[in-house]
This record gives C-alpha cells, sequence and structure tokens, in this order.
C-alpha cells in the first residue's frame, strides 16, 4: 500500500480492542522488517508499518543525517510532521486508534521526535536503542504518556547515557517513561521482545481500568 508517499504496510488486529502499533525500522530497512516483532510484542494488535522515505546510499531512513549520531535537525522536524500528518491519515483509512510507536534505532528517534513535535499522535512508546532526536525541542507536556526506553549498555551507535538524556527529556515533559537497560549492543535481543511484551501488557491494563472506571 502507499499514502502520502509513503510505502507501507497494515495489517487489521483480530478484534479484540488491542492498542495499534506503529511499527518503525532502523536504518537500511523497510515495512516489512518489524511485522514479526510486532506480532510477537502484541499479537492482537493492528500493526502500521511505514518505509521511511529518505535514502541513505540507498537505504531507507525516516530523516536525513549529517553523520552517524548528527541530525539535520531541520529535516528531523519537518519528517516528524509528514510521518505524524500520515499517522493521523490512516487512522481514519483504517479506523484504528492512536498508536504506540514500536522503533528501532532510526525508526525509534523519529518516534521520540514525533513525541516531542506532535505527541497527540502516539498514545505511547517503544523506543529501542534510541538516543536524543533533536538538540533545542520546544517545550511540551506529556502529560503521563507512557514511554519504554530499552537501551545496550555495550551499544557502539547509541551509547546508553544518551538514551538517559532522552529519558531525562521526556520526563521533564512529564512523560512517564520507564528505562531500562540489557547487557546488549545495538541489535535486539530476546530480552528486548519480552520486555516490550511486559511493558505493553502494563499499559493495556491501565487502558482498561481507566475505561472501566
Ligand atoms: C540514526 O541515525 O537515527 C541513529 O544514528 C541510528 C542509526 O540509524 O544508525
Amino acid at each position: 500500500m502507499s499514502a502520502a508517499g509513503f510505502i507501507y504496510r497494515f495489517e487489521a488486529g483480530s478484534g479484540h480492542g488491542a492498542t495499534p502499533l506503529l511499527l518503525l525500522h532502523g536504518t537500511g530497512g523497510d515495512e516489512n522488517d518489524l511485522l514479526a516483532l510486532g506480532r510477537a510484542v502484541a499479537p492482537d494488535a493492528a500493526l502500521l508499518s511505514p518505509r521511511g522515505k529518505v535514502l541513505e546510499n540507498g537505504m531507507p531512513r525516516f530523516f536525513r543525517r549529517l553523520a552517524e549520531g548528527v541530525f539535520d535537525g531541520d529535516d528531523v522536524r519537518r519528517r516528524a510532521d509528514e510521518l505524524a500528518d500520515f499517522v493521523e491519515n490512516a487512522r481514519i483509512r483504517h479506523g484504528i486508534a492512536a498508536p504506540v510507536a514500536l522503533g528501532y534505532s532510526n525508526g525509534a528517534n523519529i518516534a521520540a521526535a514525533i513525541l516531542l513535535l506532535r505527541p497527540e499522535v502516539l498514545s505511547g512508546a517503544i523506543l529501542l536503542r534510541a538516543m536524543v532526536p533533536l538538540t533545542a525541542a520546544p517545550p511540551v507536556d506529556l502529560a503521563a504518556k507512557p514511554v519504554l526506553i530499552i537501551s545496550g549498555a555495550q551499544d557502539p551507535i547509541v551509547a546508553p547515557e544518551n538514551a538517559a538524556r532522552l529519558a531525562d527529556l521526556l520526563r521533564a515533559s512529564r512523560a512517564a517513561v520507564e528505562l531500562r537497560v540489557l547487557p546488549a549492543g545495538h541489535g535486539l535481543s530476546d530480552p528486548d521482545v519480552t520486555m516490550a511484551q511486559q511493558w505493553l501488557r502494563k499499559f493495556t491494563a491501565k487502558i482498561d481500568k481507566t475505561t472501566v472506571a
């Protein structure tokens, strides 16, 4: 499928009211990359999985970078906005609720940028190997928005301190951030999946309680 210039995959959920997931791949990935991870983390959820539009030596990404870990801030803002619009339109097209982002690496960084710039688009976020996406983010009220950040203690691309700074930045905006550090590198490991599953279960239980109350 494609819309607003995004090639994407959509998989309907099983209709049990699970919060949809917005799957955001890493550099060089595509819309197929995180489908299995998304299904493992949330078996009943609808999955919306766009491919990043920026090409770096032929590798899809969600925004331009000047070097590894050095981002083009204007492009981050523009692309976060464009992706947020895509998600809002996809919600109408497919009849789904505001998703939880499940992003890896570059996909986690654009999800963090959306949290800082267009927070209403996401109901929460799972950020795997994320870093601070913007040097000067405007003030935002994340009003207890749930966020799970999982970093790797031996990650050569994203220093755990950078993920900790992202956690502080989001907490300063009142997000409810859980930061976990795994004995891992930049690649994902089984404990990432287990932690994401457990966190999402807690998140869903909280939503159910709110709905019943
Ligand atoms: C990024 O560019 O978003 C980060 O450096 C992670 C990566 O994609 O390698």
